[in-house]
């Protein structure tokens, strides 16, 4: 195991009728005035938005608004939540819907402070050196940005789609009602469940020997997301099945089952061209990247996918021929995604062949190599694209 620093200072509020402590949270927070900021109107919808409120006025906290956050949230948005916060004197920003939302109230948390344009930020060239306090109410179990120190911003121009990350926009807070989640379209709940797999693989492929306790908190969050995600499909309201999906989407991204191992995030990487081109969920995406940078990658250590395979997948192991288990666990992953609905292929997506090399060359790697666990060219996320189609 490597050495590590773990740092995780979200306070959680979890469970039913959660997000009425808001208010009292953002006092307890030493919020002063609040910058409400969600999504296309789920959040009106469900009536979660006027309780928020509604707690905010019993603390005495004022709040302005800002809506209309689009799934891949753009950076035009950011610019104008953070000339409102500068204008309202906004000293407290908290996103009330999905990772968007979420992501989009990080961004405009780190452009209130900034003299500069708060792109410096996603695309390495200015680090943050502070930022305005961020909270979440949470509503789709998914991109684990209620505990993430991360943003992921899509600019209009160019369409491209670039992540930040800094302790400083961890939440101070997170609001966790499972409840919230029951009105999620199946396609959304599959979506989110995908992405909550990806964050758990993108740790759990290392090279990183010796690693037992966070490989064995790994196979339980995905072996979680296998029983738990066909419930909630078969029935919306299963409450115990969405708290179990949405505690698994938190841990699955605070780093605690990432700790002391290297990581890969190369799906991710991958995946973003795709949400980023053609606006397509950030989980489907990964349905159809994951396998196929799997089965393009598995010859770098055939025991760990074997491993995987046997335990999370219930695979059994060839011992003659480990990777015939390995790519048989590959198998059962793509299996499962087919069964919740997730496309995996390029045609399924919606992707087009003769995008490929568009797609990457809009990747950052350029003429490097990217990834922890292979470190790949350019040429070889081509060749992932093409193993996807
Ligand atoms: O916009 P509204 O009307 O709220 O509708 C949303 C949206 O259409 C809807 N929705 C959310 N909660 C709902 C609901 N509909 C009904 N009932 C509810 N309870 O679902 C749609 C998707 O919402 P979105 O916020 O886009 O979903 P998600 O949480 O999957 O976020 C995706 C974004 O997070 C980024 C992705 O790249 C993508 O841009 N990620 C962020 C990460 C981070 N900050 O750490 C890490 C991830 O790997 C990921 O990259
Ligand atoms: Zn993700």
């Amino acid at each position: 195991m490597e050495n590590f620093t773990f740092y995780s200072p979200t306070k959680f509020a979890f469970g039913k009728d959660a997000e009425n402590e808001c208010g009292a949270l953002v006092k307890e927070f030493k919020g002063t005035k609040a910058l409400l900021h969600y999504g296309g109107g789920s959040v009106i919808k469900s009536g979660l938005l006027d309780r928020v409120k509604k707690s905010l006025d019993g603390q005495g906290i004022p709040y302005v608004e800002l809506g209309g956050v689009q799934p891949n949230p753009r950076d035009g948005l950011v610019y104008e939540g953070i000339e409102l916060c500068r204008k309202e004197g906004v000293d407290f920003i908290i996103g009330v819907g999905g990772g968007s939302a979420i992501d989009s109230a990080k961004a405009i948390a780190l452009g209130v402070p900034y003299d500069g344009d708060f792109w410096d930020f996603f695309c390495d060239k200015a680090e943050a050196k502070t930022a305005i306090p961020t909270a979440t109410v949470l509503t789709i179990a998914a991109a684990g940005s209620e505990g993430s120190p991360n943003s992921v911003i899509t600019k209009e121009e160019g369409m491209v789609k670039r992540g930040a990350g800094s302790d400083l926009i961890r939440p101070v807070f997170s609001i966790l009602n499972p409840a919230l989640t029951q009105t999620l379209p199946p396609y959304q709940t599959a979506c989110g469940a995908t992405d909550i797999m990806a964050h758990v693989f993108e740790r759990y492929i290392t090279n990183t020997k010796n690693v037992e306790c966070t490989d064995r908190l790994c196979e339980a969050i995905l072996i979680t997301m296998i029983n738990e995600t066909p419930k909630a499909l078969k029935n919306p309201d299963d409450y115990d099945a969405r708290a179990n999906i949405m505690w698994a989407g938190m841990v699955a991204h605070n780093n605690i089952v990432g700790v002391g191992r290297e990581h890969d995030w190369n799906s991710h990487g991958i995946e973003h061209e795709l949400s980023g081109l053609y606006d397509v969920a950030h989980g489907a995406g990964l349905a159809v990247v994951m396998p196929a940078w799997m089965t393009y990658v598995v010859d770098q250590d055939v025991m760990r996918f074997a491993q995987s395979a046997v335990r999370v997948w219930g695979c059994q192991m060839d011992f003659q021929n480990p990777k015939k288990t390995a790519l048989e666990g590959i198998a059962a992953f793509k299996c499962f995604l087919s069964s919740i609905g997730m496309p995996v292929t390029f045609a399924e997506l919606g992707a087009k062949e003769e995008d490929i090399p568009v797609l990457a060359s809009n990747h950052p790697v350029g003429d490097g190599k990217t990834g922890g666990f292979v470190a790949l060219s350019k040429r070889d996320i081509e060749n992932i694209y093409r193993l996807a189609l």
